[in-house]
């Protein structure tokens, strides 16, 4: 540890020349930028002594492969990350610019330092501390990086298909998750899944005067909100025909988990500036967030939107609604259910279609496993306090996918903060966080060196 402790400074250095690079996986304009991040990866793995390290090409953005197995007899881990980004809109509201990271406050500032390009080189930085010291690693490891996570994985399945065997593993991590709180080692042990789409109400051919035409036909967005209207009850009960039918109930051992946390509802209230907590009756905020299911528009357009009024009946309306999963319900389900909802309530005079987005399925760690009382310990060592298990309201599509495709468990060892801004305006990463995150990588290849 005494070499992370010296290259503390240097490391902060080598991630800001990453974060750099603006790797918006959204934006097709930055496709470029992904295949230069994708580069940059694999230059800095090839200097750390790996067999392998290759940039694999998708149907969409490219992915890094790495390997080290010079340690037979040994277990292999896999590790994964992503070097996408969200976009930075709105970039008006960035203190310092997203890709030209700054250190202010104990932090990194800039767009992916800690979503998730700072805890893929908390990996590496612990892969050269081994490398750069005891000459090689305590285990076999795998690294994959993919560059599409942000977007939906789309490709990400049949990447994992053709390459099963490069990246055959007995145990995966993944470190894109958040810790409960300031200084303590969390270990992630479920994420919820997504069905994301898009409805779109279609009047008219072209926007028509209201005055000529109002009375006459329906008007789009009235219809919208009258379809949106019909999904959830005044208690944020999803009213979807059979939307619950296969969300597993909470055990009451998951519930008395979830209390024991040191959650403070009230600060929590406070950093999200909302002006009351709201959701589903009958679960703890917690509960709601990490193991009920949601349906949430997330963004709605049509109609007039310029200075002043405008007098129309639209044309066209649509709404993009995203619902997050818990085990057993399946993306395919919950988007058919939700097609039959609005088929069943879309008001006369308008077409009604639906656009399916993207969407991953949901995971329930394996917590009986072994291995996560020697990932506990691994992170425990590094924080100095005992490491709790959590969930995430958040999805990964990665992680049930390989996880179904090995059967092996997967450590969702995470290392942001709760407040981190990701995909917002100055998302930071927290340095003590990355310093800390790369000894807890270490001590986990370690400790799963004695296994
Ligand atoms: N790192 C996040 C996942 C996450 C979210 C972890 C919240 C912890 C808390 C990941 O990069 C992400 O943003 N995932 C998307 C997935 C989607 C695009 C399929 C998400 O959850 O919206
Ligand atoms: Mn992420
Ligand atoms: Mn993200």
């Amino acid at each position: 540890m005494a070499y992370v402790d010296a290259n503390r400074a240097r490391f902060v250095d080598d991630l800001i020349e990453w974060v750099r690079i603006p790797s918006v996986s959204s934006d097709p304009a930055h496709a470029p930028d992904l295949v230069k991040n994708a580069e940059h990866l694999a230059a800095t793995l090839r200097n750390l002594g790996a067999g392998r390290v290759e940039v694999w090409s998708t149907a969409g953005h490219p992915a890094v492969f790495a390997e080290w197995l010079g340690a037979p007899g040994k277990p292999t881990l896999l590790v994964y990350g992503h070097h996408d980004v969200q976009p930075v809109d709105p970039l008006a509201e960035w203190i310092t610019p997203p890709f030209e990271p700054s250190l202010r406050d104990g932090r990194m500032w800039g767009r992916g330092v800690v979503d998730d390009k700072g805890q893929v080189y908390i990996h590496a930085k612990a892969i050269e501390s081994f490398v750069k010291t005891v000459g090689r690693l305590p285990i076999n490891l795998r690294m994959i990086v993919e560059g599409e996570e942000e977007v939906g994985s789309a490709n990400l399945e049949t990447l994992l298909r053709e390459r099963a065997e490069d990246l055959a593993a007995d145990f995966v991590c993944v470190s894109d998750t958040a810790m409960f709180g300031r200084g303590i080692p969390s270990l992630c042990v479920g994420l919820r899944g997504l069905a994301y789409l898009e409805v779109f109400v279609d009047g008219p051919a072209l926007d028509l005067h209201s005055g000529s035409f109002g009375g006459g036909v329906a008007n789009p967005v009235n219809a919208l909100a009258r379809i949106l209207a019909t999904l959830h009850d005044a208690d944020g009960r999803i009213l979807v025909e059979g939307f619950y039918e296969h969300a597993l109930p909470l055990k009451d051992r998951e519930r008395r988990e979830i209390q024991s946390l040191p959650f403070d509802e009230k600060e929590w209230l406070r950093s999200t500036g909302a002006p009351a907590v709201f959701g589903e009756k009958g679960y703890s905020t917690l509960e709601r967030i990490w193991a009920r299911p949601t349906l949430d528009v997330c963004g709605i357009s049509g109609g007039f939107q310029g200075a002043g009024a405008k007098t129309i009946i639209p044309a066209r309306a649509s709404a993009k609604v995203s619902c997050r999963l818990v085990p057993d319900q399946e993306p395919d389900d919950i988007v058919g259910k939700l097609t039959a909802h609005f088929a069943g309530v879309a008001p006369p005079g308008v077409r009604v279609r639906v656009e399916r987005l993207h969407g991953g399925r949901p995971y329930l760690a394996p917590t009986d496993h072994p291995v996560y009382e020697v990932a506990k310990r691994a992170f425990s060592r590094a924080f100095g306090k005992p490491t709790v298990f959590m969930r995430e309201g958040g999805s990964i599509p990665f992680v049930r996918t390989i996880a179904d495709a090995t059967g092996k468990p997967c450590l969702l060892m995470g290392f942001g903060q709760p407040d981190e801004n990701a995909h917002a305006p100055n998302e930071w990463l927290d340095l003590e966080n990355y310093h800390l995150g790369i000894k807890s990588a270490a001590y986990l290849y370690d400790e799963l060196g004695r296994m």
